[in-house]
């Protein structure tokens, strides 16, 4: 039976970094809702201004627009084989929504816990920089690019900062991950669904892990 993988993170835990790895190796699809909601908030709507608002105050985007996104883009062909959820769910609505998907799509779920202490995801998000043309991610403290503030992949490509990075927004986010999405670790935990893996390792370790998780089913 093809899967969901489910990354489950504070903000700068790696969901990102690793949901790329298994993107491209694996191929199964990342599916990030952070990164479909910015794309979206780019447009000149009134949604968008909300998404935009939300986003930039480090508080989550309401349920039912977040559930429409991930319904979408699930029922693509390209995630007939399964695919690795950046990012959702991260409320109890959100999870209760994913079992309903799962099962008419008759997948099972697996959920991943990626455990950073918070010294270190302060330092992973006020550090990171990411290409605007490629989204490779960066990080001034742990993975600086070869070139001053420029894309390896990207001569001359600027990196940019997420709106959401600076040490308030960040404070933000923290307290917003405690409070609506570590009582998810429990909600899988309780159902034998729940892996845990030690992300403060190297990349490539951690990703070691999560591919070994995902091949055992
Ligand atoms: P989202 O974009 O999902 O942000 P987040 O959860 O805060 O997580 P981040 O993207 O900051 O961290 P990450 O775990 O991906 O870490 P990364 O790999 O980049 O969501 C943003 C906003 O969108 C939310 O606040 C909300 O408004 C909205 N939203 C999104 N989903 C939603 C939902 N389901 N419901 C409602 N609202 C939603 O790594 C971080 C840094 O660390 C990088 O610099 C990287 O290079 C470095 N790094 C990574 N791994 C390692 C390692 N092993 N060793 C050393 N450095 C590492
Ligand atoms: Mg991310």
């Amino acid at each position: 039976m093809s899967k969901i993988i489910v990354l489950i993170g504070a903000p700068g835990a790696g969901k990102g970094t690793q949901a790329r790895l298994i993107q491209e190796r694996l191929k199964l699809p990342q599916i990030s809702t952070g990164d479909i909601l910015r794309a979206r908030a780019e447009a000149a709507d009134p949604l968008a201004g909300e998404i935009r608002a939300l986003q930039a105050a480090g508080k989550l985007v309401p349920d039912d627009l977040v559930i429409r996104v991930v319904q979408e883009r699930t029922a693509r062909e390209d995630c007939r084989d399964g695919c690795v959820l950046d990012g959702f769910p991260r409320t109890l609505a959100q999870a209760a929504m994913l079992e309903q998907l799962a099962a008419d799509q008759r997948k099972d779920i697996i959920a991943v816990a990626l455990d950073v202490p918070f010294e270190v995801l302060e330092k992973r998000t006020t550090g990171r920089r990411s290409c605007p043309v490629c989204g490779e991610l960066y990080n001034i403290y742990f993975k600086p690019p070869k070139s001053d503030e420029t894309c390896d992949r990207h001569r001359g490509v600027k990196l940019v900062i997420r709106a959401d990075d600076s040490e308030e927004k960040v404070r933000v986010r923290l307290k917003t991950y405690e409070q609506e999405t570590r009582p998810l670790l429990d909600y899988y935990e309780k159902s034998g669904r729940l892996r845990r893996v030690d992300g403060t390792k190297e990349r490539e370790i951690v990703y070691q892990e999560l591919e070994e998780i995902i091949k055992e089913g």
